[in-house]
């Protein structure tokens, strides 16, 4: 396990974290491949009201200004440089050590949590931080902008060998999803739990669902608990993973209500949620500040 001494200076150095070489290497050859590069470099806040969209352009928006900020919440808790999110930091570094693992991506968007949290996982065993073990993670992805998921698509594609070389297999699924929709939500899951044998732990990364904003996200609450009803017999851990901003909080809110109904199937972490933190964009080539708002839970052993 890492702890802020043994973290790869090249993540983080001097309360700065640092993006990982390969996830800003495939990033920014999106970039320059969508025609999007300059508006990346020259986009001065980060990302104001970008909260990603159906159409192709409100996505490309938000992945030309959003999608770092959204990569560095879950690698700073992951590498937990400054000791807060040990219980999560552990789990994830445990789960996402060995074996076979199940993944739900939601919102995928175009995919800045799942690469991010893959390419640090890679840096942290190309560090001898973590052991080299063989790893085999099924991933499915979902999200209402078929834009965002063919670039989720071509970017898991892009970091497929990298993560080979520290033996970790990935393969994807992206599935169109609408969460205000219960049938949608069904064929979802149909598409990810399809052999429940198949793996020691299924993971629902929940992260930035909040950018939707309220009202909007309200509709997607018979969503969110069909989705802890249909694997409540897994072993499940859920990570709910949003900014610490006034959206952030009233989204993880109306989740930690949701959760109740159900919780004595869980155990919830109730350390420290939430942070601030300083980062360096590759990209704009500055330091940018973020906050990361975080809940877990884990299914009990039965
Ligand atoms: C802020 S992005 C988050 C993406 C990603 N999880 C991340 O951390 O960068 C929000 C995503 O929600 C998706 N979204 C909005 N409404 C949705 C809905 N009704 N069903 C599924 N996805 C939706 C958008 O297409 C967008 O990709």
């Amino acid at each position: 396990m890492t702890n802020s001494r043994m973290i790869p200076k090249k993540l983080w150095n001097n309360k700065v974290l640092y993006q990982s070489e390969k996830l800003v290497e495939v990033y920014k050859e999106k970039l320059i491949e969508l025609s999007l590069y300059e508006d990346a470099r020259k986009a001065e806040e980060y990302g104001k009201g970008a909260v990603g969209g159906k159409d192709e352009e409100v996505t490309h928006i938000h992945f030309s200004e959003r999608f770092l900020a959204s990569s560095t919440r879950i690698q700073y808790v992951l590498l937990n440089p400054n000791g807060e999110f040990d219980v999560m930091s552990k789990d994830l570094q445990v789960t996402f050590s060995s074996g076979n693992i199940s993944i739900l991506d939601i919102p995928s968007g175009t995919g800045a949590g799942i690469l991010s949290l893959l390419c640090n996982i890679s840096e942290l065993r190309i560090n001898s931080n973590l052991p080299r073990l063989p790893l085999y993670i099924d991933i499915v992805g979902g999200d209402f902008s078929s834009s965002a998921l063919k670039i989720y698509r071509e970017l898991l594609s892009e970091i497929k060998d990298y993560l080979a070389q520290q033996l970790i297999f990935i393969e994807y699924k992206a599935i169109e999803w609408d969460a205000g929709d219960l049938l949608s939500t069904n064929g979802l899951l149909k598409n990810w739990i399809i052999d429940e044998d198949a793996y020691e732990e299924y993971y629902i990364l929940m992260s930035a669902f909040s950018g939707v904003k309220e009202p909007i996200y309200k509709e997607f609450e018979e969503s969110f608990k069909f989705i802890q009803n249909y694997t409540l017999h897994l072993v499940t851990t859920t990570m709910y993973i949003e900014p610490a901003s006034n959206e952030g909080k009233k989204f993880l809110k109306l989740i930690n209500r949701l959760m109740q109904m159900i919780e004595r199937w869980f155990e919830k972490d109730k350390a420290v949620t939430e942070s601030r933190f300083n980062w360096y964009d590759a990209i704009r080539e500055n330091k940018a500040k973020s906050t990361v708002s975080i809940e877990l839970y884990k299914r009990k052993e039965l």
